[in-house]
């Protein structure tokens, strides 16, 4: 499906360049053609992938069919102005600029465009991102297809209405932070106990890992799990019930609930 159309990346810092990677190993970056306004990293980018720089964003865009938008949200209006005389109903606008609606850019354009917008995450640069897809404008079944089957080359994807895009921002985009800030927690409290700090760590990625993988491979409820591991009267019942007294589980309901917040107020201004 990718690989009739010309992609063109437009801002490779750390998400357009896992993007490229991305599909770089699905073996379909061959007519990838990229964007980027640094030119120490425009070359970099040019070398390491074998791609095309088109430092022009309106050239770059008549160029190409599919146009992926992975510069900051302070430099994206910007970027859409030079677009914008290339871009018309031919080509397929995806978006990755957290708290940008497919409506502020179809405002900012003043045209009828097929738009999508994405959310992954920083895993995104292992090929492990968790990216939610919502279609907009004028975005077609087969255009939402398209943008699946870019995602999914750098993990997973769901597809949700626009309206959850700010859940998803406060969920799975902020979430290899809450997680880093759980294996840190879990390392310290393995070094409080005597272990030594670096396979503490060691330990604590291991484990989040390997949960997260037997969950996802054995397609078992979190709830089964931890009934698996926490035996009557055990360590890990003593552990849970201490993490429940500390509110571990409503900290995290509420972090989502505000950093959701956050990021319906950020997208207002
Ligand atoms: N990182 C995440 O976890 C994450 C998750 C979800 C969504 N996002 C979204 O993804 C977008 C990119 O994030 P990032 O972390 O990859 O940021 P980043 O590393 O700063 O990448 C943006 C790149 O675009 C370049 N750029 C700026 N203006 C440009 C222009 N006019 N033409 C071409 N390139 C231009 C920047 O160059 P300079 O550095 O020289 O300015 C930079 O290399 C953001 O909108 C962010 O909201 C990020």
């Amino acid at each position: 499906m990718l690989r009739e159309k010309r992609i063109g990346i437009i801002g490779v810092g750390n998400m357009g360049e896992a993007i490229l990677r991305g599909l770089q190993d699905r073996g379909v970056a061959e007519g990838v053609v990229v964007s980027e306004i640094r030119p120490d990293r425009s070359d970099y980018i040019a070398r390491t992938y074998r791609v095309e720089a088109i430092p022009d964003n309106q050239q770059l865009t008549s160029q190409v069919q599919i146009v992926i938008l992975a510069v900051k949200p302070q430099e994206m209006e910007g970027v859409l102005r030079e677009m914008s005389p290339a871009l018309d109903s031919s080509k397929i606008l995806i978006s990755i600029v957290a708290g940008a609606s497919t409506a502020a850019i179809s405002s900012i354009l003043q045209k009828d465009l097929r738009l999508i917008r994405a959310m992954p995450n920083i895993a995104a640069l292992v090929l492990e991102s968790a990216t939610a897809l919502s279609p907009g404008g004028d975005a077609s079944a087969e255009d939402l297809e398209v943008a699946q089957a870019i995602f999914e080359a750098l993990g997973t994807t769901v597809v949700l209405p626009e309206a959850l895009m700010d859940a998803v921002t406060g969920m799975s985009a902020s979430g290899p932070a809450y997680v880093s800030l759980f294996i840190e927690a879990l390392a310290d409290g393995g070094v409080r106990m005597g272990l030594p700090r670096r396979d503490a760590l060691e330990l604590a990625i291991q484990t989040v890992l390997g949960t997260a993988k037997l969950l996802l491979e054995q397609g078992e409820h979190p709830v089964k799990l931890k009934e698996r591991v926490a035996s009557p009267g055990g360590t890990t019942m003593a552990g849970i019930a201490t993490l429940e007294a500390s509110g571990f589980r409503g900290a995290l309901i509420e972090a989502v609930t505000s950093a959701t917040q956050r990021s319906k107020e950020l997208a207002k201004m």
